[in-house]
């Protein structure tokens, strides 16, 4: 009869449930914007790209592009930030360049994101930070140790 196998399975039904709740209370937090983790691959990141000159004597201005994207001109007064989002993939190479001008300083086709390089060094975070400066162009992926990378 139906009755004798439900009841005859209810034990089971409920080892199971127990089995499925401890199992999904062991499921890793999902990860904030800035958390850091011990992944093996990390395919989502974020260029910030950010305007550290002490006024507003001249913007900074940061025109970037990849191989498929074009991603406009940013004029950034003091603290501005512009930033833009994508995900690697493995079947190409992604690379972001940017020409960068702050008064009579400029620099062309700086690289700010390359695979096989802030695909290692922006991996703990998912952030790539780039700030100019009056001595150049400073990064880290914490927004937090910058150091130079490029000077003007
Ligand atoms: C940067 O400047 C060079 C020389 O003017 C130009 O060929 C290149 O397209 C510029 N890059 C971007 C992203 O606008
Ligand atoms: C910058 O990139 C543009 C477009 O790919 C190229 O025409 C130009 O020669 C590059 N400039 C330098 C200094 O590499
Ligand atoms: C980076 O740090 C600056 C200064 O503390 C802060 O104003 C800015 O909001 C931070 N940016 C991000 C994306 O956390």
């Amino acid at each position: 009869m139906a009755n004798m196998s439900y009841s005859a399975l209810a034990p089971f039904v409920c080892i199971l449930l127990l089995a499925i709740c401890s199992i999904s209370q062991t499921l890793p937090e999902p990860d904030s914007d800035a958390a850091e983790d011990g992944r093996l691959v990390r395919l989502r990141f974020k260029v910030h790209i950010t305007n550290g000159f002490p006024n507003n004597v001249h913007p900074f201005i940061a025109t970037c592009r990849s191989h498929d994207d074009y991603l406009g001109t940013h004029t950034l007064w003091k603290n501005g930030e512009f930033r833009f989002k994508f995900m690697v993939h493995f079947w190409k190479t992604t690379h972001f360049t940017c020409n960068v001008t702050w008064g009579p300083k400029s620099l062309e086709n700086i690289s700010v994101f390359k695979n096989g390089v802030e695909t290692r060094s922006c991996k703990r975070t998912g952030n790539c930070f780039w700030k100019g400066q009056e001595d150049g162009i400073y990064f880290c992926n914490n927004n937090q140790s910058y150091f130079k990378k490029y000077s003007w």
